[in-house]
């Protein structure tokens, strides 16, 4: 049968269900319910007892029964569809209507056809990226009257707008899933073992890791102390292409300049006193694998242009030697000090920190990620090998949870280590948390605490020097006994 465009014989009832079904699929957006909405209106419309959206297998070429509705409680599963007919849909992509299937020799010798005594058949294909992606399949008994020409362009006339709303309904649940699997495979991959932590924040972090790990690029870890940059740098290594090469962390903070640029270049034997036998320097004992600087914003300016020379050119000389080797190595570089400020400042060389700075992960303070605290502290206590039974008081976990953490997770250790020598039983109790080694972090320009914190840490130091005195402390701070009072208790001096 023919499409043809011209629509006169459509009747006000059923561009009234076109509208309705329009409306209704346009505030709809999956596939199963569109498809309700199609079928149960258009067996309204038409008069049709059973209706059916059959999904064609392109891959198996097969039909797939998927929706069948019955107007009269016939069971779904008994009815029986004409294969002949799907199959002049597929080949046609235009819809196939017979008036009257007993009387079609083409339809009536159909064994199916026979045995329900079907008298009309109307199905029209749904088209979606210009192939055949189903039908939809009406058959009536009763209302044979009902299926006739105008039932037919209704249904031409409807067909391109349901296609169309399939269509974006499809692809909208592809794209869904596309993204869960996406998401589903971020989150599976980034799983560090040695890294603690559930919470939002690290997850970012794992994900950076991951994704920074597969570049050959040099990193920059930048966090306050304690935050577990060691870590990072660790896993970034460990997730990367040189995870079967060496990994070395070369801790700069105040190690004499001569001893660091021995360490890391080598030497020919005789290069200077001391040196009795050659020596190879870390750049090349880490051959292929990854080198970790901790606290490069230590690096003295002669060492910084050494270090930068040796990014740009991928070779080093030995010291007292003059032979050129080449090496392969990525760098990996932790900083808690604002490096860009620095440079800024002119302590920093800007041209090694852009070399460096190829991706700069942050690691965030414990007090941003405080979700985390329970598990670093079963992660603690199981590492420091207590009995299965020793709990911690509700009270004790409170005082962990609401203290701000300045020195961040290698500070939480320390203070649950010093816990277990002062508890008395199996349980750790608020008094034995006790946050004094806050006298650790001076009062200086790193200072990388809170408001709070500076508070505490300059209450706490007043008592000290105080000797225990807190009138005296509190008149030096210009605040009332009983505030210092508090505070101290707070902090259980
Ligand atoms: N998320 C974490 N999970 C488990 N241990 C951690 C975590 N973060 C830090 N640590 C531990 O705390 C200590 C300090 O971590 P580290 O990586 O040296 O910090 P940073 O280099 O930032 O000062 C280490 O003992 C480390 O193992
Ligand atoms: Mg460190």
């Amino acid at each position: 049968m023919k499409l043809d465009l011209t629509y006169d014989k459509l009747q006000p009832s059923q561009l009234y269900a076109i509208n309705t079904m329009t409306r209704q699929m346009a505030s709809i957006a999956d596939e199963e319910n569109i498809l309700e909405i199609i079928l149960n209106e258009l067996m309204k419309e038409t008069g049709a007892e059973v209706g059916a959206f059959i999904y064609y297998d392109k891959t198996y070429n097969r039909f797939d029964r998927r929706t069948i509705k019955t107007s009269d409680n016939q069971d779904p599963s008994k009815i029986e569809f004409s294969q002949t007919i799907f199959r002049k849909v597929l080949e046609s992509k235009e819809a196939v209507l017979s008036f009257d299937t007993l009387a079609d020799e083409n339809y009536s010798k159909k064994r199916s056809v026979i045995l329900n005594k079907i008298h009309a058949i109307l199905a029209f294909p749904l088209i979606i990226k210009n192939e055949v992606y189903g039908i939809l399949y009406f058959d009536s008994r009763k209302n044979r009257q009902s299926f006739n020409e105008s039932s037919r362009q209704f249904l031409s006339f409807f067909a391109p707008i349901a296609s169309l709303t399939l269509e974006q309904a499809l692809n909208k649940k592809y794209v869904e899933s596309e993204n869960i699997l996406l998401k589903n495979q971020l989150e599976q991959d980034v799983k560090i073992p040695a890294i603690i932590g559930e919470s939002s924040a690290m997850q970012r972090l794992f994900i950076l890791i991951a994704k920074v790990a597969k570049s050959d690029a040099s990193v920059i870890i930048s966090g306050e102390n304690g935050t577990g940059k060691d870590l990072a740098a660790n896993a970034i290594h460990d997730l990367s292409n040189r995870k079967d090469k060496p990994y070395i962390a070369q801790y700069i903070g105040n190690i004499p300049s001569t001893i660091l640029e021995s360490e890391l270049f080598g030497y020919k034997k005789g290069a200077f006193t001391g040196a009795d036998s050659d020596k190879i320097g870390l750049f090349e004992a880490v051959e292929g694998g990854t080198l970790f600087f901790d606290e490069i914003g230590d690096l003295n300016p002669e060492l910084q242009a050494k270090l930068l020379r040796v990014l740009q050119n991928k070779e080093i000389k030995r010291l007292g030697e003059n032979i050129i080797r080449k090496v392969n190595v990525r760098i990996l570089a932790a900083t808690n000090k604002d490096l860009a400020a620095m440079v800024r400042e002119g302590t920093f060389r800007q041209d090694l920190y852009f070399r460096l700075n190829v991706i700069n992960i942050v690691v965030p303070p414990l007090r941003e990620r405080k979700s985390d605290i329970p598990l670093l502290i079963d992660h603690f206590l199981k590492k420091a090998d207590v009995p299965s039974e020793l709990r911690l008081s509700k009270s004790a976990l409170n005082k962990l949870m609401n203290y701000s953490w300045p020195g961040n997770v290698r500070q939480l250790e320390n203070i649950l280590n010093r816990a277990l020598i002062l508890i008395t039983n199996l349980i750790i109790e608020e008094e034995n948390i006790q946050f004094d080694d806050i006298d650790s972090e001076k009062l200086d320009e790193y200072f990388s605490g809170t408001m709070e914190d500076m508070k505490n840490l300059l209450i706490s130091q007043r008592i000290k020097a105080f000797s225990g005195n807190k009138t005296k402390a509190a008149d030096s701070l210009k605040i009332s006994l009983r505030s210092l009072q508090a505070k101290a208790k707070e902090l259980g001096i």
